[in-house]
């Protein structure tokens, strides 16, 4: 086996030193004047058209220095989004020893390792395309050992698991590991199997299970040494069930803020993932909208959710009552000298590319029902008054995008935790995908609000007519969820 993978991984090296050379290729060729790439000069149009009469050429969208900076921030972001790890190998392998739990006592770890199966099933995500054909070709025939910790490995070393960075030793064994915003914020189109497919950026992995990962890793005293800070006494044990009780898809981004770990219901205090796409002309994000923009929030996770090497401020956690966690810890004034920091260079382009992530549009016929939706769509600027907050076609406020939780009439707990106590107004953008459970675990479908309280679009429009008191029909309630399944 080891043999086989050391030649395996050989071959992967060099087959994605030709992917690079091709993107670089593909992409120098885009990058092109259109007219250079049809062969043609400027000033004819490209499909062997008639000339246009000598009047002015459109722009050549290639030689405009503001475009070409775009085209590289995006560039640059993406790879970012992908595979920067901003440094946090320290915290997920030198600290936690996540790498030990993966690669097993096979290759010297820790336990039975990670198997593919395995990794599949807490909802980690495997990109087609960062595979060679001939594995590929074997995934299709059954013939990859999914019950092997080396082939996950084998899968990590070729970039090929999903916001999981391996650093790795000589002999093959892990040396490290680090995770990045593409854990949590993509997921693949399953186009060989569940699960193994090509990347989606910005699609919020339903299934990830981000609590058992952590509770995975054989050092959990980090996190077990700052709950301690409100709960005193506190075991790893206990910071392990906390982590197990968020289940697919959800993770607690204020757990070591404030130490809250289950709602007053019981519940974990965990949210769902938010999907990263169709958020440009949005003011405030996250749930709790409060915290800030993308970029704040950007700044925020890369520091002390991935716990990378950067600088982050912000004086509001030194609010010792909403954050005894987060002020004890000064997590509000985290500082590293500029040579070391790997987090504040890379805030442009990640904020750049996150704001170029269209948002996955719907198919009549297929996703919604286009006369039933028409007839919603009157009802959601009309009757129902959904526009007065969620404005077409930004589906939030522009401006100040939060309220109340009396004003949407929930409960106030998850709002608290943000420095401004409100709701932001979520985005409806691509709801079809999971009303309808597009790539992701059946189980895993629908679930709708910070903490997925509703499971259906039917669940969300009848309570908002109870709460707010709309009086619609049955037929009218269905209508609405059509035009939801439509945006
Ligand atoms: C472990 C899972 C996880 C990882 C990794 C992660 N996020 Fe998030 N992200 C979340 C959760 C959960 C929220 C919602 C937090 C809240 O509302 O309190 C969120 C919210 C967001 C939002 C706001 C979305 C919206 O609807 O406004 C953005 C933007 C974002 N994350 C970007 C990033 C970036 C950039 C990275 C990498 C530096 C990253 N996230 C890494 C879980 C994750
Ligand atoms: C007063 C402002 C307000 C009004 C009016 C309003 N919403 Fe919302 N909506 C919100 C807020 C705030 C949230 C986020 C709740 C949370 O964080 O759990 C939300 C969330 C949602 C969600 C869930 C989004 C997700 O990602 O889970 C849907 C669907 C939705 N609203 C549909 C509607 C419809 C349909 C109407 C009209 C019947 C409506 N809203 C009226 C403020 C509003």
């Amino acid at each position: 086996m080891k043999l086989y993978l050391y030649t395996y991984r050989r071959f992967v090296g060099s087959f994605l030193l030709l992917i690079a050379a091709a993107l670089v290729a593909t992409w120098g060729f885009a990058a092109l004047p259109s007219q250079v790439q049809n062969g043609k000069k400027p000033g004819t149009k490209p499909n062997g058209d008639k000339p246009n009469n000598g009047k002015q050429a459109k722009p050549v969208v290639s030689r405009d220095p503001v475009v070409i900076n775009g085209a590289s921030m995006i560039q640059e972001g993406r790879q970012i989004f992908r595979f920067d790890t901003y440094g946090d190998e320290a915290f997920w392998g030198d600290t936690l020893h996540l790498h030990q739990a993966i690669e097993g006592t096979q290759f010297g770890g820790i336990g039975p390792g990670l198997s593919p199966s395995n990794a599949l099933a807490v909802g980690l995500k495997v990109d087609v395309d960062a595979l060679p054909a001939k594995v590929v070709s074997q995934l299709k025939r059954g013939k990859v050992n999914l019950g092997d910790p080396a082939v996950t490995l084998t899968l990590i070393k070729a970039d090929a698991v999903l916001g999981v960075k391996g650093t790795f030793n000589p002999d093959g064994s892990l040396k490290s590991i680090g995770l990045t915003c593409a854990v949590c914020h993509s997921t693949v189109n399953d186009s060989l199997a569940p699960g193994i497919g090509s990347r989606l950026d910005g699609w919020a992995n339903r299934d990830l299970n981000s609590g058992a990962i952590i509770a995975f890793a054989p050092n959990v005293k980090p996190l077990t040494d700052l709950l301690s800070i409100v709960h005193p006494g506190i075991t790893d044990e206990q910071v392990r069930a906390v982590l197990l009780s968020w289940g697919p898809g959800k993770f607690d981004a204020e757990l070591l803020f404030d130490g809250k770990a289950f709602r007053p219901d019981g519940g974990p205090a965990a949210t769902l993932l938010p999907n990263a796409f169709g958020l440009a002309g949005h003011n405030l994000h996250t749930w709790t909208g409060g915290w800030g923009t993308v970029t704040y929030w950007n700044a925020l996770v890369a520091v002390l959710e991935l716990h990378g090497v950067g600088t982050f401020f912000d004086e509001r956690m030194d609010d010792t009552n909403k954050f005894p966690i987060a002020a004890a810890a000064r997590f509000g004034h985290v500082s590293v000298p500029p040579d070391s920091d790997l987090v504040t260079s890379k805030l442009p382009a990640l904020h750049y590319y996150q704001l170029s992530l269209p948002a996955p549009k719907p198919k009549a016929g297929t996703d919604f029902d286009a006369a039933a939706a028409a007839r919603g769509d009157a009802l959601f600027s009309g009757k129902a008054n959904c526009n007065s907050c969620h404005h077409e076609p930004l589906w939030t406020e522009p401006g100040w995008n939060d309220h109340t939780p009396a004003e949407i009439g929930i409960d106030s707990f998850q709002a608290e935790r943000s420095p401004d106590g409100k709701y932001r107004t979520m985005n409806l953008a691509a709801l079809f995908v999971r009303e309808r459970g597009l790539f992701m675990f059946p189980q895993n479908k629908g679930r709708f609000y910070h903490d997925g309280r509703f499971q259906t679009l039917l669940d969300v429009v009848k309570s908002y007519d109870t709460r707010f008191g709309l009086g619609l029909s049955d037929q009218e309630e269905l209508d609405l969820v059509e035009y939801l399944k439509s945006l």
